[in-house]
């Protein structure tokens, strides 16, 4: 090889490698202003935050009836008409003779009387958040046992509430 060929050799590989190092430098210089704009861009993008939204949507929902929620599904609506309408409410004097009155219309074990206002007095009393808590929770006294709700299970708590007003309306 001539000394001719060897010098174009050497600026041929001198220039080539400083691309090359420009190349790379280049390349980083690229990724680190993507990081802190491109990721940016994609993450605020609807279309990606939409699909982010649909993944993370729960498999199913319930819509309750005069609860419906704007994000409603025709599945849940169809549900919801569909669901047998749910029974009125029974009064207080109902729910007294259907679940009380077994202990509480004479006495039976410990159970203060309906209408024994002596009995009552003292109940009355303690005020109608105890009386109600006591009703619905179940309550151990010195008398006697109260079981939650009169083992009534089924009974909303309005229901139980309504029966103890009645009961104290009695008493008084
Ligand atoms: C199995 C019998 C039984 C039934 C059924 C029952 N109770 Fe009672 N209840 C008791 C007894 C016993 C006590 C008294 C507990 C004590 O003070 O020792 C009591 C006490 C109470 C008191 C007074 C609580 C207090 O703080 O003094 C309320 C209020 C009451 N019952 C509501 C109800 C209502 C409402 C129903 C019907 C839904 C009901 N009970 C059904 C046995 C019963």
């Amino acid at each position: 090889m001539s000394t001719h060929d060897q010098r174009f050799f050497d600026v041929f590989i001198l220039v080539i490698g400083s691309l090359v190092a420009i190349a790379v430098i280049l390349i980083f210089i690229a990724r680190s202003v993507g990081a802190a704009t491109q990721t940016l861009w994609v993450r605020e993008y609807p279309v990606y935050g939409q699909g982010v939204s649909e993944r993370l949507k729960p498999a199913g929902s319930a819509a309750l009836p005069g609860a419906a929620g704007p994000e409603e599904t025709p599945v849940a609506a169809a549900v919801a008409a569909k669901a047998a309408p749910v029974a009125a409410p029974l009064s207080g004097p109902q729910v007294f003779n259907q679940a009380c009155n077994a202990c509480h219309g004479a006495g039976i074990g410990g159970a203060p009387k309906n209408g024994d206002k002596a009995a009552w007095a003292a109940r009355i009393a303690q005020g109608d958040a105890t009386l109600y808590k006591h009703a619905l929770e179940g309550f151990q006294g010195a008398t006697g046992f109260m079981p939650a709700k009169g083992g009534w299970a089924n009974l909303s708590d309005g229901e139980i509430t309504a029966a103890v007003d009645y009961m104290v309306s009695q008493s008084r």
